[in-house]
């Protein structure tokens, strides 16, 4: 049995992991139209992840008794000006996702709720990985440039991620 604040709180997760989940899926389309398709790729994993983050919360809500509601989603922006401010926004969100989830375990302190404290700990983890990869995705198209002769080279780039989540899930799979 959790708080009605964790599970309102809980509730504002989800809309912001669905949220993720659209605005990547948002931006995959843009990179498909753009010719980028490692990065389309790269964005449509991401989008996924963040349906699978939201669907986690959705699971935790029935265990515990409470109840997960399905959010209205706004409109997510559909033009970028580059990639580079593309990921930079990517990045930003994964900021603000990680605020909300440190927000959330101030709260299970507050309302001295060990449970949804240790069901958070796969997020933060989560949060300092996906962080730190969209920080390292930044730094090389900063280091490449993002100018029209560089775009061949980032999407080859953004592609070396995709293959090594692929290799990773194969590995897993093995074991
Ligand atoms: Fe689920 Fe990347 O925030």
């Amino acid at each position: 049995m959790i708080s009605k604040k964790i599970e309102a709180a809980l509730n504002e997760q989800i809309a912001l992991e669905a949220y993720a989940s659209f605005l990547y899926l948002a931006m995959a389309s843009w990179c498909d139209r753009e010719g980028l398709e490692g990065c389309a790729q790269f964005m449509h994993r991401q989008s996924d992840e963040e349906r699978a983050h939201m669907l986690r919360i959705y699971g935790y809500l029935s265990e515990t008794d409470g109840f997960a509601l399905t959010p209205a989603i706004a409109q997510a922006p559909h033009e970028f000006e580059s990639v580079q401010v593309m990921f930079e926004k990517v990045y930003a969100h994964e900021q603000k996702v990680t605020q909300s989830i440190n927000d959330l375990v101030n709260l299970s302190y507050a309302e001295k709720d060990p449970s949804t404290l240790n069901f958070l700990q796969w997020y933060v983890a989560e949060q300092r990985e996906e962080e730190a990869l969209m920080r390292t995705i930044l730094n090389k198209i900063r280091l490449i440039g993002d100018g029209p002769q560089s775009l061949y080279y980032i999407d080859k780039e953004v592609d070396k991620f995709n293959k090594a989540a692929l290799a990773a899930e194969a590995t897993e799979e093995e074991q």
